[in-house]
């Protein structure tokens, strides 16, 4: 049994993110924890609410909130859509938690001994109509590198290049709008990720497992020495982590924070603090999965985000760890993803654009939009939604291969032998050529699944599925029943199992219709059929089952039009 450490990039706190925020994401990393547990290894999930930082103010400014009562409630709102996802987090946390806090504070404070630290005083943007500082999101302006007319203080959406709100061409204050802006001087900490290089560049080298998406943008990052400039870690701002060097004070840092992009991958240990916490546990609960002095040397640690999260994933948060100098784990794979579009343009948090992940469950079940999403997933390329596509992969793979099938079999072996599994009949050349097939295609699934190829894991699932209707259409019960009903009762019987192993390895993707099947079958054994051989005789002769409800309903061409139209625009 293997140790299997997974976190999810932290979703921002302000507002409900879009499907391709999810794909990219949380929901891979909930199939790749899924399919560990169903493995037997033992898995920890991590997943939390990125709460600090401009987006985090300026939302709470917007909803006319105190912008911790603000977090508070958007921490409930998202864990809530999380659940509703199936998004199976061991625990979903918060960076505003007082265990994060004290880590990233610990952090600060090791680096700071470690002299990678400096202070500089610096002129930054103030807003003289705001009367305070601009840091990060609160300016906007043309980015140095594209072009991009609405690039942020700290990054451009477009190019993803890290900044400074000082590189910005024509800036203006996001609060007002005002361009009445000066430089004033203030102080601010500065982590020296350059006298770091050399570690990262030998540990970035090592990685030669990783995606080629993944190692181009660490090392274009690195070699431009451009994600390697030292980079401010505290901002002028009300909300986040005091500057703290351990827990002593910092002198002339009072009333600063730590920046968000700082502390919000400490989330990362944070969270299984909290969960070792909410769990009544003890220290060493959580240590075991992050200090490699501590247990977690035999952990594999595997990370899962979007494209633009990765220079902070291979640069700025290892630079943090190795800086430390102490033996916390870092990741060992990182899964990146290219973006998902939406129907002939881009999702927009900002405009609306798109589906939301709480507007997608209010006109569909989870199920649905997971297996759209991971069989869609931007792995390779970026990938694009269109209501065309999901209508016909839904009423396709889901509705006619998997639910027709299920409905058929159980149908028919009620109508004809009762429900029970029937005891009659053996196996022959049909039955031990549809076991062979079936077994190989598992191992390719799991090959698949292992190497988080979830494109190719979806196929390889969906040939699986098309194998056990090309196999019904071939011998075909419902006429052998007539001839020799004894061969029948072992073709219903062949048939009965293989919903038991499409339940069991259906579920990463689809775990509300595989509850549906295991429960119609009456079944709590959810082992994986590594056995194939033996996994297709595990439902005994006279084992009751059920007819289930349709496991899934076709979309049709009206509602297909009306979704089009409905998240075409502005939303509400
Ligand atoms: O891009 C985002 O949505 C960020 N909130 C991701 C942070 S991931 C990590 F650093 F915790
Ligand atoms: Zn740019």
């Amino acid at each position: 049994m293997a140790r299997i450490l997974i976190t999810s990039a932290i979703p921002y706190i302000n507002g409900i993110k879009h499907l391709g925020n999810l794909v990219g994401s949380q929901l891979p990393a909930d199939l790749f924890a899924r399919f560990n547990r169903a493995m037997g290894h033992e898995v920890m999930f991590i997943c939390a609410t990125d709460e600090h930082g401009t987006p985090a103010e300026l939302a709470a400014a917007k909803a006319g909130k105190p912008v911790a009562e603000y977090c508070a409630e958007m921490h409930q709102v998202q864990a809530e859509i999380a659940r509703g996802f199936r998004l199976s987090f061991d625990h979903f946390g918060r960076s505003s938690s007082a265990r994060n806090h004290r880590l990233t504070q610990h952090f600060a404070g090791k680096l700071a001994e470690n002299g990678l630290i400096r202070e500089v005083s610096e002129k930054m943007i103030f807003s003289i109509d705001d009367n305070r500082f601009l840091p990060d999101r609160y300016i906007e302006g043309t980015c140095p590198n594209c072009g991009y007319d609405s690039a942020r203080g700290d990054q451009c959406d477009n190019c993803t290049k890290q900044l400074d709100p000082t590189d910005l061409i024509n800036p203006h204050s996001t609060i007002s709008g005002s361009t009445n802006l000066e430089m004033r001087e203030t102080k601010h900490l500065y982590l020296m990720q350059r006298a770091l290089k050399d570690k990262l560049e030998a540990w970035i080298d090592s990685k030669t497992d990783w995606p080629v998406l993944t190692t181009s943008i660490a090392k274009k990052w690195l070699n431009d020495g451009d994600g390697l400039q030292d980079r401010g870690i505290t901002r002028d701002l009300h909300w986040g982590i005091p500057v703290m060097k351990g827990d002593q004070p910092w002198p002339g840092m009072e009333g600063k924070v730590f920046y968000v992009w700082f502390d919000a991958p400490i989330e990362y240990i944070a969270g299984t603090a909290e969960w070792a916490d909410a769990n009544g546990l003890g220290d060493e609960a959580w240590e075991r999965w992050w200090r490699t002095d501590k247990g977690a040397a035999d952990v594999t640690y595997y990370q899962f985000m979007g494209k633009d999260n990765v220079p902070f994933h291979t640069l700025s948060f290892p630079a943090t760890i190795l800086g430390s100098g102490e033996p916390w784990k870092l990741v060992d794979y990182l899964k990146s993803f290219n973006y998902l579009n939406y129907d002939g343009g881009q999702f927009s948090t900002s405009r609306g654009r798109g589906v939301f992940m709480d507007q997608a469950l209010s006109i569909l079940p989870a199920d649905y939009w997971r297996w759209w999403l991971l069989s869609h997933a931007p792995e390779s390329s970026d990938a694009e939604f269109t209501w065309e596509n999901f209508q016909a992969s839904v009423n396709k793979d889901l509705a006619d291969v998997l639910g027709n099938l299920v409905s058929r079999v159980t149908k028919f072996a009620r109508s004809k032998f009762g429900e029970v599994i029937p005891a009659g009949g053996s196996f022959g050349a049909q039955e031990t050529a549809l076991i062979a097939d079936i077994g190989a295609r598992l191992r390719d699934y799991e090959g698949h699944m292992a190497a988080m190829e979830v494109r190719k894991a979806a196929a390889e699932l969906r040939a699986i599925w098309v194998a056990g209707n090309e196999y019904l259409q071939a011998a075909a019960p419902w006429s052998v029943v007539k001839t020799d009903p004894e061969q029948a009762q072992a073709q219903v019987r062949l048939a009965l199992n293989l919903i038991r192993i499409y339940a069991v390895i259906s579920a990463p993707f689809i775990p509300d219709a595989s509850a549906a099947m295991m429960s119609a079958l009456n079944c709590t054994d959810w082992s994986w059929p590594a056995d194939t051989p033996a996994a297709m005789r595990l439902l005994p002769p006279g084992h009751a089952f059920a007819v289930p409800e349709n496991l899934f309903r076709k979309i049709t061409d009206e509602e297909r039009a009306d979704w089009q139209a409905r998240f075409a625009g502005i939303r509400n």
